[in-house]
């Protein structure tokens, strides 16, 4: 499974990257207006940052519009990803793209059906928001398995890519049902590694180990 970070602060990329582990990054707007810093600075910084994918959202609502603001997004690097809403402006545009060769990340996906329609639109990525499901009372994962139970009788090869992510079972379930990428936020990120026991035990072998008075350098 693929880990994105779902964040337009470079501080956060940063230290997602530096474990080693990160495979690219989402943004959108709501996140990058969080920034407080110009559009064109801050996706340029995370292209520096990161080598994998970093899905770039277009503002525009129509189809000609979107493929403007996808034209010139295009030119800020070469991993960009052009990130478009499921809307039917949305899935013109990501026809038009895919048939390009310019790879898209459909957003605000809430449904199988949407999902549906993108992968038929040659969409690289989906991203399904399992918490916003969640927050109105609808089970976001069951989201998840019904868009991979779909994908695989047809061999859509569009990546499910579990977005709105809120804790660490999100992660651990996309994981179980094989969803193909988590983008994650960088509370949740720091959380996928702990766990009492570790600490607990970590603790017992670093005092169990300073009653020997070895070190286990040689010099
Ligand atoms: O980037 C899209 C998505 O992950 C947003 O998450 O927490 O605003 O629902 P959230």
């Amino acid at each position: 499974m693929k880990f994105f970070i779902d964040t337009a602060d470079v501080q956060e990329i940063r230290a997602a990257h530096a474990l080693g582990i990160l495979d690219g990054v989402t943004t959108n707007p709501s996140l990058v207006a969080k920034t407080g810093r110009p559009f064109r600075e801050v996706i340029a910084e995370i292209l520096e940052i990161c080598k994998g994918p970093v899905s770039v959202e277009v503002v525009a609502t129509e189809t000609e519009a979107m493929l403007a603001e996808a034209q010139e997004i295009s030119t800020m690097g070469e991993n960009v990803v052009i990130k478009l809403p499921v809307t039917a402006d949305g899935l013109r545009a990501t026809k038009t793209l895919s048939d390009r060769g310019v790879p898209v990340n459909n957003t605000l996906c809430f449904s199988a059906l949407q999902a549906l329609m993108s992968a038929k639109a040659g969409a690289a990525y989906i991203s399904p928001f399992v918490g916003r499901l969640d927050d109105v009372a609808h089970n976001g994962m069951e989201l998840i398995h019904d868009i991979r139970t779909i994908y695989d009788n047809y061999g859509y090869t569009t990546e499910i890519l579990v977005a709105s992510i809120r804790h660490p079972m999100h992660v651990l379930e996309s994981a179980q049902i094989g969803a193909d990428v988590c983008t994650i936020p960088f509370g949740v990120f720091d959380k996928l590694i702990k766990h009492p026991l570790t600490d607990l035990g970590l603790e017992a072998f670093l005092s169990d180990w300073a009653q020997t008075g070895e070190s286990v350098l040689s010099s």
